[in-house]
């Protein structure tokens, strides 16, 4: 692999523990070493017993270290010097293990002291069982590191080398070392403007009352986030939600959809990336009373009769005007989720929908997990594990850069 003009070669420190993924390590070496960029290899004691130190020495060209108290490995690059050398940090595999000893901020060993020492960028690939993976020690492990800052790439779902299917392969080698090279490179996102919306709408009855729905912006506000982190300018078009804005993203609150379409339409134009996430309700009130409605206004045992009208639909507007923006839909489903996503997707003439399960207690509104499907023009279903909405939301962006055709 050669590196692309807009990829910049670069210092890359891989640390090694001892899953059985590190076989395919020497692998990752030579795509790293062929890209152009400075490679030296850390390993746990038990990377040690799966990939041998002299084959990533040999293919690194470099010592690959695997002791803190060695003298000799000491003297010659001191663990503060190596940690404080690279650009970025890759750990690859990630064991279970190394991530708890990580997100406990242990230093133990060699590698875990240089992940504690370095103040580069750190990318992990785990790699583990289903179950490891799935354990709430690891979702929580991963979720705090996450929350630190550290990138994630995979774990992917496949056959698993214990004998075990589901998530838990480690990403191959091209997909980490293409990931570095966009990380290194890191203008993937310089100067794309992202615009999302989040959160449901609000739509007046009266003085004090309205018709909303469950969406808590969650979900759209994990995608700003993570524009965000991964350097887009991130425009947020949020509905009433108690959420905070994350950083670096610049926040419109709207509250109607009238409002919402206003707001999406002024920043759509500046735009190349836009991600409706927001629940915009499908009718408002045809009339706003000034004043709050009087039950006694309305006669004995009256009912109220409320006369709704449609709103705009939003996503099929700036699909129809999207030109080569890339346009993202979610469709929040209670029964035939991808068969309704898919009429969804060929209606709105969008890139991709995201299309979740609402009947699900665990995914779609106000929950911190999501279960969704990603629908694409064709109709082609990827169905994604029960995930984090950041997780989602990295997920999606993947797909984007996909999309936009930086390779992955
Ligand atoms: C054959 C074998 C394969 C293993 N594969 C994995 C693995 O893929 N992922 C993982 O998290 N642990 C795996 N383990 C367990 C780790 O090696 C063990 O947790 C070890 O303490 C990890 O140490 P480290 O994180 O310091 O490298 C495996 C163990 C054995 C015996």
């Amino acid at each position: 692999m050669n590196p692309s003009p807009s990829q910049r070669s670069g210092r890359i420190l891989l640390a090694v523990s001892g899953g059985i993924a590190a076989y395919k390590v020497p692998e990752l070496v030579r795509q790293l070493t062929k890209a152009g960029h400075e490679v030296r290899c850390a390993l746990t004691p038990a990377a040690c017993e799966f990939v041998s130190p002299m084959v990533l020495q040999t293919l690194s060209g470099a010592p690959a270290r695997s002791e803190l108290f060695d003298p000799g490995e000491e003297g010659e690059i001191s663990h503060i010097e190596l940690a404080d050398w690279p650009d970025l940090v890759v750990v690859a595999p990630a064991t279970a293990h190394v991530l708890a000893r990580m997100t406990a901020g242990l230093a133990d060993d060699l590698v875990t002291t240089l992940l504690l020492a370095t103040r580069a960028p750190v990318l992990v690939a785990p790699a583990m069982n289903v179950n490891m993976w799935d354990h709430p020690a690891t979702r929580e492990n991963v979720g705090r590191l996450r929350e630190r800052g550290v990138l994630l790439e995979g774990p992917v779902a496949g056959e698993l080398a214990c004998g075990w299917e589901g998530e838990g392969r480690m990403a191959e080698p091209e997909a980490i070392a293409a990931r570095v090279g966009l990380l290194l490179s890191g203008d993937a996102w310089k100067g794309i403007r992202v615009l999302v919306s989040a959160g449901g709408t609000r739509e007046p009855i009266d003085a004090v009352r309205s018709i909303t729905n469950r969406s808590s912006g969650k979900m759209g506000f994990a995608v700003a986030a993570e524009a965000a982190r991964r350097g887009a300018e991130v425009v947020l078009v949020a509905g009433p939600t108690a959420l905070s804005t994350p950083p670096g993203v610049r926040r419109i609150d709207v509250e109607t959809a009238l409002d919402m379409e206003a707001a999406v339409n002024a920043e759509f134009p500046a735009c190349q990336v836009a991600v409706m996430s927001a629940a915009v309700a499908d009718f408002r009130p045809a009339h706003r009373e000034a004043k709050k409605i009087k039950k006694e206004d309305l006669g004995p045992d009256q009912g109220l009769r409320l006369d709704l009208v449609p709103n705009p639909d939003i996503l099929a507007g700036i699909s129809r005007e999207r030109g080569d923006r890339i346009v993202i839909g979610f469709a929040a489903e209670s029964h035939d989720v991808v068969e309704a996503a898919r009429r969804k997707i060929a209606r709105k003439g969008c890139d991709l929908i995201v299309a979740n399960d609402i009947s699900r207690a665990d995914a779609g509104f106000d929950t911190d997990t999501n279960a969704v499907f990603l629908i694409s023009p064709g109709g082609e279903a990827e169905e994604l594990p029960l995930l984090s909405k950041a997780e989602v939301a990295e997920r999606l962006l993947d797909r984007v850069e996909k999309l936009r055709g930086v390779a992955r």
